[in-house]
């Protein structure tokens, strides 16, 4: 169980925690009076409980091996933010915002430069990040890339099988979408998913094949996608059923053990 199973927590937060649902989504099943708490039908957000009570949601008790070991945060970080737990030079950091509400220790998993946003996530599991962000396990990245000009197909054709960078080449990646930018200004939105990790790599083939990147967002890791209704600095927990395919992507099962799939 995670540090704050036995501390009090609203009700809302606690069902967020479990992965039952958002903290919204929580709110509303609260009251429309779907959750009944130590068999008493809750309608008031604010109430605080611990592990010891027993949650009900739509008739249905949510059982202690529902509830995670671990926390795993989804944030959509916004430009202007260090991905790192602390920062000699005093710049705001992932941490600080989430800090509020979330009094765990968790880490980034991976990085995203300063000047990047998108989907980052966070957790105390450290086998799960282990695997996500080990080259070896291939799992994919993707990203929302503007750019200056329009891309060539000779250009296209250079990423998707390997850039000459300076660290070497980079591994083929996929291009999923190129599109012009609507608002009429000569840059260009190309979508693509690499599963390597180097530094600034993304910036770094786009600059190689001739085109600056002047906005780079991350939208997707692995199975997990980032909603567009979530505002730059928003933050949830990740539901159940993300955690369970994140896990299925890198082979672990959900208890943390290592599945039968395993890559
Ligand atoms: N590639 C980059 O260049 N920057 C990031 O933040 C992530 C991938």
């Amino acid at each position: 169980m995670n540090e704050t199973g036995n501390q009090p927590e609203r009700l809302q937060k606690a069902m967020a925690r479990m992965g039952i649902a958002s903290r919204r989504h929580a709110e509303n099943l609260i009251s429309r009076g779907l959750v009944k708490v130590n068999g008493v039908i809750v309608t008031q957000p604010g109430i605080k409980v611990t592990d010891q009570d027993r949650i009900e949601v739509k008739g249905k008790k949510i059982e202690a091996e529902d509830k995670e070991d671990f926390i795993y945060v989804l944030l959509n970080k916004p430009e202007g933010v260090i991905c790192s737990v602390t920062d000699p030079r005093k710049r705001k950091t992932v941490i600080d915002l989430i800090r509020k509400d979330i009094p765990e220790r968790i880490y980034p998993v991976g990085r995203l430069d300063y000047d990047t946003s998108g989907l980052l996530l966070l957790t105390n599991d450290g086998d799960l990040t282990y695997r996500l962000t080990h080259p070896g396990y291939g799992v994919e990245k993707t990203y929302e890339v503007l750019i200056k000009g329009s891309i060539s197909s000779q250009s296209l054709k250079l990423l998707r099988e390997g850039v000459l960078l300076e660290d070497g080449l980079t591994a083929p990646a996929k291009i999923l979408s190129v599109r012009k930018h609507n608002k009429g200004n000569n840059l260009t939105v190309v979508e693509i998913s690499i599963h390597e990790g180097k530094n600034r790599q993304v910036r770094r083939m786009f600059e190689k094949v001739g085109h600056p990147v002047c906005g780079l967002k991350r939208i997707a890791l692995g199975p997990i996608t980032l909603d567009d209704r979530m505002k730059s600095g928003e933050y949830r927990y990740l539901k159940r059923s993300e955690i369970i395919s994140l896990k299925k992507e890198v082979g672990l099962k959900s208890d943390g053990r290592e599945g039968s799939w395993l890559k």
